[in-house]
């Protein structure tokens, strides 16, 4: 396993339930942790639990390019050129088609997949300089299968993993691998919007979820996992 010590991570989503228990573990495993998210007060109680200084976060709008600019011109100055980016900024929007407007579907875009996009795109030009890195998205396992009710959540994961795989190809000359993680449902503040019966106590524990990325950050620069899945036990969709 890789050693976290001293590893230069960027937690995008820092605020969320899977963000905030991984930024936790990474802390705790020596790591020098920048975090973000739009609410700045959460980052900063997030920072405070965890002895992160405050020169370590930002808030910003991952959906937003300029506040991308600046998030990475911003970590570039204070801890350097990262050596893995983590993206668990989303938003879910879960609706039948006779309830899902266009403002529904493109800001499901804008936020998961347009991020993602800005997020990557912002701190390539400094990893392809070291050629180095790895760079973890989580789409989840609707980017993988179809559910009732996704098409614009859907639409936006399905679109990370296509983004990704391609820009894959593009580094193939340098060492930046790429890990796409397909997580089922985790009990998270991510279902509080969401108008849908779903059984919390039968998902996966932030804490877990968590864990599964602190794992991927830790695996040897030798090889890469480009998935993995981890799913409900009860409710297995791959
Ligand atoms: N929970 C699940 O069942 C599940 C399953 C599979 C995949 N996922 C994915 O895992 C990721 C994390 O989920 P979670 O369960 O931790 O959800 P969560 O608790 O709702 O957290 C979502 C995070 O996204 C951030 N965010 C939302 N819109 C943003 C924006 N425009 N700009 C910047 N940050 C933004 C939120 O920060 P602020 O509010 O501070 O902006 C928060 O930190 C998401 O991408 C989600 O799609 C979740």
């Amino acid at each position: 396993m890789e050693k976290l010590n001293g590893k230069k991570i960027v937690v995008a989503g820092a605020t969320g339930g899977i963000g905030s228990s991984l930024v936790k573990l990474l802390v705790q495993s020596g790591a020098e942790v920048f975090i973000t998210g739009r609410n700045n007060e959460k980052l900063s109680n997030i920072a405070a639990s965890h002895g992160i200084p405050s020169s370590h976060f930002l808030a910003a709008d991952i959906s937003d390019g300029a506040q991308m600019e600046l998030l990475a011109d911003t970590v570039l100055s204070r801890i350097g050129t990262p050596d893995i980016l983590i993206n668990l900024a989303g938003i879910g929007i879960i609706k039948p088609m006779e309830q899902l407007s266009l403002d529904d579907f493109s800001r499901s875009i804008q936020t998961n997949l347009i991020g993602a996009f800005l997020f990557v795109k912002s701190f390539l030009p400094a990893m392809k300089e070291v050629k180095k890195g790895l760079i973890i998205n989580v789409p989840g396992v609707l980017g993988k299968v179809p559910m009732a009710g996704a098409a614009a959540y859907s639409a936006s994961k399905y679109g990370i993993v296509g983004m990704m795989q391609s820009i894959r190809e593009e580094l193939k000359r340098t060492e930046i691998r790429i890990t796409n993680l397909f997580l089922g449902g985790v009990d998270s503040p991510f279902w509080d919007e969401i108008d849908l019966r779903v059984q919390k106590d039968k998902m996966i524990r932030e804490e877990e979820a968590a864990r599964s990325i602190w794992f991927l950050c830790q695996q040897p620069a030798s090889g890469v996992v480009s998935e993995m899945v981890l799913q409900p036990f009860n409710h297995q969709a791959i």
